[in-house]
């Protein structure tokens, strides 16, 4: 959705935008060949490694990048100590990069064996291997119930933990083999491997994708200029769900796609991983209107609080 992003931040000569998930760099690079005269993009990621490699591939375009690795929930500070204001856009496009599900050997992927980190900051303290051989059956069943939306997750716990009492799951390898031995063969599904619900939960919960999320969502918009805009993909229905929410409840945000924008058929022919990814797009508010707006919710308030009292002294009469 490259072209669908490059619309909703509104690019612009002379504006200063930030890529809050940088990965190789293919949405910074759009920006920067759609708009060459964008004063300057900001690329935050967690993953050093991906920030090398997203540097190198953006060859001379990278004069215009400044490269900060760091988690995006980090934004305001990093703003501040870069000594960049308010910006006109940020975009954040959540999930794994190709290079960290091909390449990063962290274990990302079933096809491939790799040691089980799923980490996609190696800072973090947390890994897959750690979370698979040391949490309870209760604990890995909710985890992988709830981020992985797997209707075998009881099943799967149990077999990961009878294996891990005989000898511990260290590769990504081993645990596709036991969540695929959990599934009963006939309940396999068609179109995905067996362990992609699974491999997906823990991923998220290894790198707390979710509460990243959502305490990124709590400051981005003070982050941006009256007319800014921020442009959120998600591949998940509960990130999706929290991106819908905070945008709703935002008061400092119009929200600019009443319903998530998504792929084309095309796309999703060339890229199998973009069919679940859903774009929304809002814009900052002036402070004048966000005044105005709040000014407006507590008339709404005392409105209601007026109305409700009345209603409460008819019926105690
Ligand atoms: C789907 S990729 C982005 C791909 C990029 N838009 C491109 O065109 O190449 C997501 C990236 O976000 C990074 N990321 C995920 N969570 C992050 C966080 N909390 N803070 C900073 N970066 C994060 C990942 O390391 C990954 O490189």
């Amino acid at each position: 959705m490259v072209s669908e992003v490059l619309e909703g931040l509104s690019i612009r000569p002379g504006g200063t935008y930030v890529d809050a998930t940088l990965g190789m760099g293919g949405h910074t690079e759009a920006m920067l060949s759609r708009c060459p005269e964008v004063k300057l993009v900001l690329g935050l990621d967690c993953d050093a490694e991906v920030i090398k490699y997203a540097k190198a591939r953006l060859g001379p375009l990278a004069n215009k990048v400044r490269f900060v690795c760091s988690n995006f929930i980090h934004l305001p500070d990093v703003l501040s100590s870069e000594g960049i204001g308010q910006v006109d856009g940020i975009l954040m496009d959540l999930g794994l990069s190709s290079f960290q599900l091909e390449t990063s050997g962290r274990g990302f992927s079933f096809f491939r064996e790799e040691p089980l980190d799923m980490r996609m900051d190696s800072l973090g303290t947390v890994t897959a291997a750690n979370m698979v051989n040391r949490l309870s059956v209760k604990r890995l069943t909710e985890l992988i119930w709830t981020y992985g939306q797997e209707r075998w997750a009881k099943r799967i716990a149990r077999h990961i933990y009878d294996r891990r009492k005989r000898t511990p799951i260290l590769t990504s390898t081993d645990l596709a083999e036991v969540i695929a031995h959990a599934i009963p063969r006939r309940y396999h599904p068609r179109r995905i491997h067996p362990a992609t619900r699974t491999f997906q939960a823990i991923r998220i919960a290894v790198n707390r994708e979710l509460d990243n999320l959502k305490e990124a969502l709590g400051s981005f918009s003070s982050c941006l200029r009256p007319g800014g805009r921020l442009c959120i993909i998600s591949f998940h229905s509960l990130e999706d769900r929290l991106v819908k929410t905070a945008f709703r409840e935002d008061v400092r945000l119009e929200v600019l796609t009443k319903k998530p924008m998504a792929p084309g058929p095309d796309e999703i022919r060339h890229n199998v991983r973009a069919r679940s990814a859903k774009l929304r797009i809002a814009q900052r508010i002036d402070n004048d209107q966000t005044t105005r707006n709040q000014s407006h919710d507590n008339e709404q308030t005392i409105l209601q609080e007026q109305y409700n009292f009345g209603v409460d002294s008819v019926t105690s009469q």
